[in-house]
């Protein structure tokens, strides 16, 4: 009864020029291993679920990647979503779709935009929270040790049971802002919510309807009608209805029976170029180069250029420069934050 959701609908704006709408990043070979991210996620679930227990949530846009780059996948493992409702409408689809087949699913939810480092780990701390949530009604979320106050994720204070491998959940805050995130972080009594997300079928439909009644309800009215000729058109009324919402502002901070497991599998979100430039090699000049390049005094700089485009730099520290399709970006390291004006601006002036 163990199913995978892989939520690869998101756009990844901060990723800019690399990820864009037509082409995000969850579709690109980030780290340049052959796989992509989507597809590294699916690999990463080999022997946890049969491969045809694997659902893939996206825009009704990204449905022909998916298959390109998951060609086993039939078409209803692809959910195609009309318009994008952040993660909550998201899961709901899924979570209610997989519950009018089997109302005994228990289902771990996955971002198709990380790294996982440590595979084996990361089966076995998958493997914990299964074994929590196949008999229980709780929420289960997975805890990263954080190693800076970054306000891009979601901080989970526990109670410390060293007896226990999944622990209560006091408090959920999603992306605290900066002084809030580094109390957190100083008090030690805190872990990064990764994202990824472990529960029941029941126990997930009993949250919606708590707390989410509006999107419980559009989805619940699909019941009968998943699985059938009738679900693309059901999927775009509910989606026109539905509002948008994230399941951490959603569900995870309200709710009262979350549970956490500490993980350390090498996880990292690939949500900003800081962030794949921390997990990359380095060269002697703490630069990370992927591209034909000629560099003179150039340090702690992240560069990705195309292959058959010759780039010369000079004098530049703490710098991400980047180019993809028609696009150029260059911006210091400290102010990748602001890659997401770029974008809104570059899309105002076309
Ligand atoms: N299908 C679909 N539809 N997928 C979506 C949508 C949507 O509307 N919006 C986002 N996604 C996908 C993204 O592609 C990504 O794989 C995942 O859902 C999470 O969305 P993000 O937008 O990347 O969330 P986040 O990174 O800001 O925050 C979440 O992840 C952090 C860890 O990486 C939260 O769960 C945080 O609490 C958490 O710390
Ligand atoms: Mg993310």
């Amino acid at each position: 009864h163990t199913y995978v959701i892989i939520m690869a609908g998101g756009v990844g704006t901060r990723f800019w020029p690399f990820s864009r709408t037509s082409y995000p990043k969850q579709f690109h070979d980030v780290l340049g291993t052959g796989r992509t991210l989507l597809q590294q996620t699916a690999d990463r679930f080999n022997g946890v679920c049969p491969p045809e227990n694997i659902f893939i949530v996206t825009s009704s846009l990204y449905k022909d990647l998916c298959q390109q780059q998951l060609p086993k996948l039939s078409d209803d493992q692809v959910l195609c979503e009309p318009i994008a409702r952040n993660t909550a409408p998201c899961i709901a689809y899924a979570c209610y779709k997989i519950a009018q087949q089997d109302p005994e699913a228990n289902i771990v939810v996955a971002p198709a935009d990380h790294i996982i480092l440590k595979e084996e780990e990361f089966q076995r701390t998958i493997r914990t929270a299964l074994d929590a949530t196949q008999n229980q009604d709780i929420l289960v979320t997975l805890g990263i040790q954080p190693s800076r106050p970054d306000t891009g994720y979601g901080y989970i204070q526990y109670i410390p049971d060293s007896a226990q491998s999944v622990k209560k959940v006091k408090t959920f805050t999603e992306k605290p802002h900066l002084e809030l995130a580094q109390q957190f972080v100083d008090s030690g009594e805190f872990v990064w919510n990764a994202g990824i997300f472990v529960w029941n079928v029941q126990a997930i439909v009993k949250a919606f309807e708590k707390y989410l009644p509006e999107v419980a309800e559009i989805f619940d009215e699909g019941k009968g009608k998943y699985y059938t000729s009738e679900e693309t058109a059901f999927i775009d009324k509910a989606y026109s209805l539905t509002k948008s919402i994230s399941i951490d502002n959603g569900v995870m901070e309200k709710a009262d029976n979350v549970y956490v497991v500490l993980s350390d599998f090498g996880w990292s979100d690939l949500g900003t170029w800081k962030s794949l430039y921390e997990v990359s090699d380095k060269n002697d000049e703490m630069n990370v180069v992927d591209g034909h390049v000629l560099l003179y005094d150039t340090k702690n700089c992240i560069i990705k250029t195309p292959k058959d485009r010759l780039v010369a730099i000079n004098g530049l520290d703490g710098f991400i420069v980047a180019e993809y399709d028609n696009v150029l970006m260059i911006c210091r390291k400290e102010d990748e934050q602001k890659v997401k004006a770029f974008v809104a601006d570059a899309k105002e002036r076309g």
